[in-house]
């Protein structure tokens, strides 16, 4: 008996009174007119023309015409499933958040995807995995937006456009459609070293998990937990599954690409059927306010992560998948994660590609769900109540009673009312911050090989072997001789023996251990803004 067995899943007993199934019901019309005949437009005489006046046709083909919303600018291909998370006993008093409590069940819906690829690409390309958790808390909706792979490419959101349009399919042609190997990709890899440790990983066995349930997830950014007392913390989060985590070889991805591109959709969808419920624990590396600087590289830069063997992980809890959707588009599709949706005793870090990130998914999703009321759609509805002086806007559902829609009002007895700490009102954790107004990359970013070489170390001979098959592979794909040399000139910072496996592969010379000069388009440090405002 599951958990869900026992006491249900609000979130999906909520979801209820949306379903429908049409089963032992007439066919009707969107205004719910009983219908004769969908299948034959109404003409006029036998073989004669289609009349205008015909609006069953007009209706059912419009809706048609209309079906399809944008695809996700990134990670359009997904699969979800609902399920829920239950606190352990002890969190050692890290977070007040409700949903952290000590034996707290809250129910999640869980979206993984691939990055690059279009909604109909194959799931098993060569490229970082999406793991997005939305919580639905009874102090509002939580989510915790990750990824497979613990780092990213870049050290700025500002970059993030550039870099996508290096990633995506080159825009001439949309050739090639996969996330290999094309000269957009690596010529912004070479010229941006931030992005060498992250490489890595996608060059590793992590990009191709043998099943979404044996993948790890990563929140990536430095984030706080915030306690009771006000004590906050910083943390990394992890998703560790219980199957433990597994990759297929590169060339089984292939084949399975070209047989089965479906390949984890259908495992996960099978086997939540199938009442074999895929299982992750959630941890969190902790790290006081006060040792912020102690790390040998910047807990606020997104291409590090903080070695587990430095700080362990301290699990918090346990997420159980056990429930497919009813639909794909309704559920799936029209999920939006975002990184504001938190709840107190969570909070934000500093980080530039987690501030960036603070702004990019809501603007996206008001486009791509058309309008600023898709926190209305059910998979998004928060369990707990809103209220709040947000009004009209297309397709807005709340039917908001009353003349008053402004805060701090007396007409309606001042409601709905600012909500202090104590009643549980978010409250962004107390900081001083003070600078210049700058664009700069902080110095403290600089280091881009150290933690690129503690992963390439950190691989036993067969993982190696793997690395430097995939990128021969990938490079030998490039068109042009330079975006390789470049390339392999970044890998010759990490390790020599990559470097040289990589070039004898590709029968290019071996670079040289020392004193190589990188010809960046971009100064080391990633930084061009420098010089453009001036010496600080
Ligand atoms: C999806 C932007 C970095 C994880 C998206 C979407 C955008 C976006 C616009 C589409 C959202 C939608 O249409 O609903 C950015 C920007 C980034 C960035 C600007 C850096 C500056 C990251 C990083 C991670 C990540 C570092 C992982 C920690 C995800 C995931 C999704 C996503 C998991 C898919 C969510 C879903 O399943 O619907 N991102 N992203 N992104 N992003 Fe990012």
């Amino acid at each position: 008996q599951t958990h869900e067995d026992v006491v249900g899943n609000p979130k999906t007993d909520e979801m209820a009174m949306n379903r429908e199934d049409g089963y032992g019901t007439f066919l009707t019309t969107n205004q719910g007119l009983r219908v004769n005949d969908d299948q034959n437009q109404l003409k006029a005489g036998e073989r004669g023309p289609s009349l205008l006046e015909d609006f069953i046709y007009r209706e059912k083909m419009t809706h048609f015409d209309h079906e399809r919303i944008p695809e996700r600018v990134v990670h359009a291909r997904g699969v979800a499933a609902h399920g829920y998370f239950q606190a352990y006993d002890d969190n050692a008093n890290l977070s007040r958040a409700a949903f952290l409590q000590p034996g707290a069940v809250t129910p999640v819906f869980t979206r993984f995807s691939t990055v690059a690829g279009s909604r109909g690409s194959s799931d098993l390309a060569r490229d970082v995995r999406g793991f997005a958790v939305k919580f639905y808390t009874e102090e509002g909706v939580y989510d915790l937006v990750g990824n497979n792979m613990p780092v990213f490419f870049i050290q700025d959101a500002i970059k993030f456009p550039d870099f996508v349009h290096a990633v995506k399919p080159e825009p001439h042609n949309e050739i090639p459609q996969a996330a290999s190997a094309h000269d957009t990709f690596y010529d912004f890899i070479s010229i941006n070293p931030e992005t060498t440790h992250m490489l890595l990983w996608v060059m590793s066995d992590r990009s191709l998990p043998r099943s979404l349930r044996m993948m790890e997830g990563f929140g990536v950014h430095t984030f706080r937990l915030v306690n009771a007392e006000g004590k906050a913390r910083f943390v990394k989060f992890h998703w560790k599954p219980l199957l433990g985590t597994h990759s297929i070889a590169w060339e089984e991805a292939q084949q399975i690409s070209g047989k089965d591109p479906d390949f984890h959709r259908r495992d996960l969808w099978n086997n939540i059927e199938g009442g074999n419920y895929p299982e992750w624990e959630l941890g969190v590396q902790v790290v006081e306010e006060e040792d912020e600087r102690k790390f040998d590289f910047d807990i606020l830069d997104a291409t590090k992560l903080i070695p587990e063997e430095q700080v362990p992980v301290i699990k918090l809890g346990k997420m159980v998948l056990n429930r497919n959707v009813d639909n794909y588009f309704a559920e799936t599709e029209q999920v939006a994660f975002c990184l504001s949706h938190i709840v107190p005793g969570v909070d934000f870090s500093n980080d530039p590609l987690l501030q960036g990130r603070l702004f990019s998914y809501l603007d996206t999703q008001l486009k791509r769900l058309g309008g600023p009321n898709f926190h209305e759609i059910p998979i998004n509805r928060s369990l707990a109540p809103i209220h709040n002086n947000q009004r009209d806007g297309h397709m807005r559902q709340t039917i908001n009673k009353g003349n008053v829609a402004y805060g701090v009002n007396k007409l309606n007895h001042g409601y709905p009312q600012q909500a202090k700490a104590s009643e549980g009102g978010f409250t962004s954790t107390y900081e001083r911050v003070e600078g210049h107004k700058i664009r700069l990359r902080s110095k403290s970013f600089v280091d881009h090989y150290s933690q690129a070489r503690l992963f390439w170390n950190s691989q036993t001979d067969v993982e190696k072997m793997h690395i430097v098959k995939a990128l021969r592979f990938e490079l030998s794909h490039v068109q042009h001789d330079e975006i390789r040399e470049r390339t392999v000139l970044q890998l010759s910072q990490v390790a020599h023996d990559l470097a040289s496996r990589v070039a004898e592969g590709l029968g290019m010379a071996v670079p040289s251990a020392n004193g190589v000069q990188l010809n960046l388009a971009v100064p080391a440090d990633g930084n061009v803004a420098h010089y453009q405002s001036g010496p600080v």
